[in-house]
């Protein structure tokens, strides 16, 4: 039976400011570039893929056009995000390729061992039960089966900062983030072995502050253009909010990869 809906997070407003920074198609920091960052160890070819929160679409249809998945189907739980994937796959000419199903937050609605790799990007952060997550992402990949990802993860502190408090009450986000340990432990827990992560908060610092760029002076002219007068400051703040917090070593967006055992 279908949840009932659900208010966006993702409306057409906030989907324009977060490409306005991060590049056509993608709602994450660093657009393409750190998609293939986070690929640099995979071999993405010939595999059927299934990405977790695919947002607009823009790294499923890289998954397939630039890295050589044989198929990709994204998953998202916001129908118009769908929908615009499914017309950047057509006007790629990839709509055979690189599907699109919403699906409600939960188990997976895909059978075991159906898919050879699972990617996500900055979408595991939504939802609540990490480890429920991981191991339905264990479920649906083949033995020997390759999860690879990237969320938004949090320093070691026992509590969010208070600044991080601010920083998500202000974006109204439902992001629950937990320590790289934390993270570790879990995927661990729930089977995958030769866990790996990547913290990438040195290079976020970096990237926040040319997100301030492009929302300054003339660009951020053109961005009111875009959005308005409101939307756009809004989107000012929170990123100022955001530097506070990549700063001070609270926000860690980490890489993380783990492979499903192969069968004995
Ligand atoms: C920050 S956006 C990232 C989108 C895309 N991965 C990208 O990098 O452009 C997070 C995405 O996760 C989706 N999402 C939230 N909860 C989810 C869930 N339980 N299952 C699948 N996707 C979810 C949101 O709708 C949104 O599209």
């Amino acid at each position: 039976m279908s949840q009932p809906e659900r208010k966006s997070q993702y409306t057409e407003e906030v989907n324009a400011t977060l490409q306005w920074m991060w590049g056509d198609g993608y709602l994450s920091p660093g657009g393409f570039e750190e998609v293939a960052e986070m690929l640099r160890s995979v071999d993405v070819r010939g595999r059927d893929v299934l990405e977790v929160g695919s947002g607009l679409g823009a790294a499923s249809v890289a998954l397939a056009e630039t890295f050589g998945a044989r198929s990709v189907l994204g998953v998202d739980v916001e129908a118009h995000l769908i929908e615009h994937s499914r017309e950047r796959a057509a006007a790629a000419g990839l709509a055979e390729r690189v599907r699109f199903q919403l699906v409600d937050p939960g188990p997976l609605p895909f059978d075991d061992a159906s898919h050879d790799m699972v990617f996500s990007k900055d979408a595991i952060v939504h939802i609540p039960d990490k480890a429920a997550c991981y191991a339905e992402v264990l479920r649906v990949l083949v033995p020997g089966g390759v999860f690879v990802g990237s969320d938004w993860l949090r320093g070691g502190e026992e509590t969010y900062t208070a600044d991080a408090r601010e920083w998500l009450d202000f974006v109204h986000l439902d992001f629950r983030m937990e320590t790289l340990e934390q993270t570790r432990r879990a995927l661990e827990r729930s089977g995958f072995e030769r866990v790996g992560l990547v913290d990438r908060n040195e290079w976020y610092r970096g990237e926040v502050r040319k997100e301030l760029a492009t929302l300054s002076g003339d660009n951020y002219a053109k961005l009111v253009e875009v959005v308005g007068e409101e939307m756009a400051g809004h989107r000012l703040d929170s990123s100022a909010r955001k530097q506070r917090v990549i700063e001070q070593g609270f926000l860690r967006p980490t890489h993380f990869v783990g492979y499903k055992p192969a069968a004995a």
